[in-house]
């Protein structure tokens, strides 16, 4: 319980009008995009907006004091539960953060706060003609300090990587409200242990993340974008596979199976041939024109060998921004499908992909459940969606069971849990198999070390 004299300490270092404290603002920082149950239990205390990294150092030095727990948050656009308070204790809001501090053209970086919004960073650095390419599918709110946290992938990841292959350097407040600086402007870096890395992805269990130095490329001169359309999902998948192994790699290459492609219709009142089973969208930049036109043709011939029914080019940058648009907004039009989606977040092996697949809709089959099969097929990443009413305790049954065939599944071809969601609350129950003894133990060994009281975003991960 955050006592009297505490909250006084806390008013006084944001300011009143930044300490929330009504029942209802509580409550509006007790959820995120992951449709975690919404339980009582997980309202914090005080919900606190600080603007400088001294206020926040001033409010972890008094969270440390009085042992209250701490959840860090940027945008709550994440999937996996990361910033709901399961302890009650502070929100740590820092949506007020939101000065992109330099952009150094030279080096190719760019400074930012952690409030500072996924797409105005890269539109800031768009502008003089540098590219940020870490492009989660909710960048138009998803903030640069959730990003590190969780270390987001992202569209554009199977040719640039993801949110911890740009950072260079991080400003964290740590758990006793120290604040450290890690990295730096030097491209190589071996002086000590990787700590940028080691917070990078750390779900705001280690430290708060403030300020995050990022790496910059240059900006592809053009883009296109290719829409293309299959028999069956194993065709779409078979097309990836080949299109990667004859060495053309596209900046994305994004699936939908026929669940998904038939949410999307639903909202944007689109004709689909009912012979279509699955869709790619592929993304592809380069030099010049005819840098596109080669890939195009490329692409076209790898798709038709795999069976491809319909192969479209966008003609224009809004027909492009249409195709995106839909790929971005399909996880909340499958989630509009049914009264729960449990979505999940697995990442194999690229030579596993069509196999992972294949499993799925075998496991959709033996449980009688909608799964809707969409993901970063270029990279691996799939987001497989249970649809499902978890309200019949029979069908919620037969939910689980399904879940855990899939992470079965993932496992048993090599893959992983969490490709870019992270841990959170939703998959907690599967990180020791995942990880394996060994490996738990090592990762709460560092958090005892840099959390020695478990005021940070406790009840998170394991
Ligand atoms: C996506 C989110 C769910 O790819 O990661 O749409
Ligand atoms: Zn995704």
């Amino acid at each position: 319980m955050i006592t009297d004299e505490v909250r006084k300490k806390i008013r006084a270092i944001v300011g009143p009008q930044n300490a929330l404290e009504s029942d209802l603002e509580r409550f509006s920082y007790s959820y995120d995009s992951s449709f975690v149950p919404l339980l009582p239990a997980n309202k914090p205390e005080i919900v606190v907006r600080p603007l400088t990294v001294e206020e926040v150092s001033q409010l972890m030095a008094v969270a440390y004091q009085h042992e209250i727990p701490v959840t860090p948050r940027g945008a709550a656009s994440g999937r996996t539960g990361g910033s709901v308070p399961l302890q009650g204790g502070i929100s740590l809001c820092l949506d007020r953060m939101t000065r992109i501090v330099e952009l150094d053209e030279k080096n190719m970086t760019v400074t930012a706060e952690a409030g500072v919004r996924t797409i105005d960073l890269y539109n800031h650095c768009a502008t003089r003609g540098l590219f940020y390419p870490p492009d989660p599918a909710s960048w138009k709110f998803s903030t640069i300090g959730g990003n590190v946290a969780e270390n987001a992938g992202g569209m554009r990841a199977v040719k640039y990587g993801v949110t911890s292959d740009y950072v260079m350097g991080l400003e964290v407040v740590l758990a006793d409200g120290t604040v450290l600086e890690t990295g730096g402007k030097a491209v190589k870096n071996v002086t000590g242990y990787d700590l940028k890395r080691l917070f990078t992805g750390s779900e705001g269990t280690l430290g708060v993340i403030t300020r995050a130095l990022l790496r910059l490329i240059p900006m592809p001169k053009r883009r296109g974008t290719l829409r293309i359309a299959f028999g069956s999902l194993d065709d779409g998948c078979a097309t990836v596979h080949r299109m990667l192994q004859a060495g053309i790699v596209p900046a994305a290459a994004e699936i939908m199976d026929r669940v998904s492609i038939e949410a999307v219709a639903r909202y944007s009142r689109m004709e689909i041939d009912p012979a279509v089973e699955a869709c790619l969208i592929v993304e592809i930049d380069g030099e010049d024109e005819a840098a596109l036109e080669t890939q195009t043709k490329r692409i076209e011939a790898v798709a038709k060998e795999c069976g491809s029914r319909e192969f479209l080019a966008a003609r224009s940058e809004k027909e492009s921004d249409e195709l995106w648009a839909v790929r971005r907004g399909l996880s909340s039009a499958v989630a509009a499908l049914a009264p729960n989606r449990l979505g999940e977040d697995i990442s194999v092996p690229r030579d596993a992909f069509p196999e992972v697949v294949r499993r799925i809709r075998a496991i959709s089959e033996k449980y009688r459940l909608p799964i809707a099969v969409y993901g970063h097929a270029g990279d691996g990443n799939l987001h497989p969606s249970v649809l499902c009413d978890l309200a019949n305790p029979e069908e919620a049954k037969r939910v689980h069971q399904a879940v855990d065939e899939i992470f079965a599944a993932a496992l048993a071809v090599g893959g992983t849990l969490s490709g870019e969601h992270g841990i959170g609350i939703t998959k907690r129950p599967y990180i020791a198999q995942a990880l394996g003894e060994a490996g738990l133990r090592t990762l709460k060994a560092v958090k005892k070390a840099l959390d020695p009281k478990g005021i940070l975003n406790p009840g998170k991960i394991w």
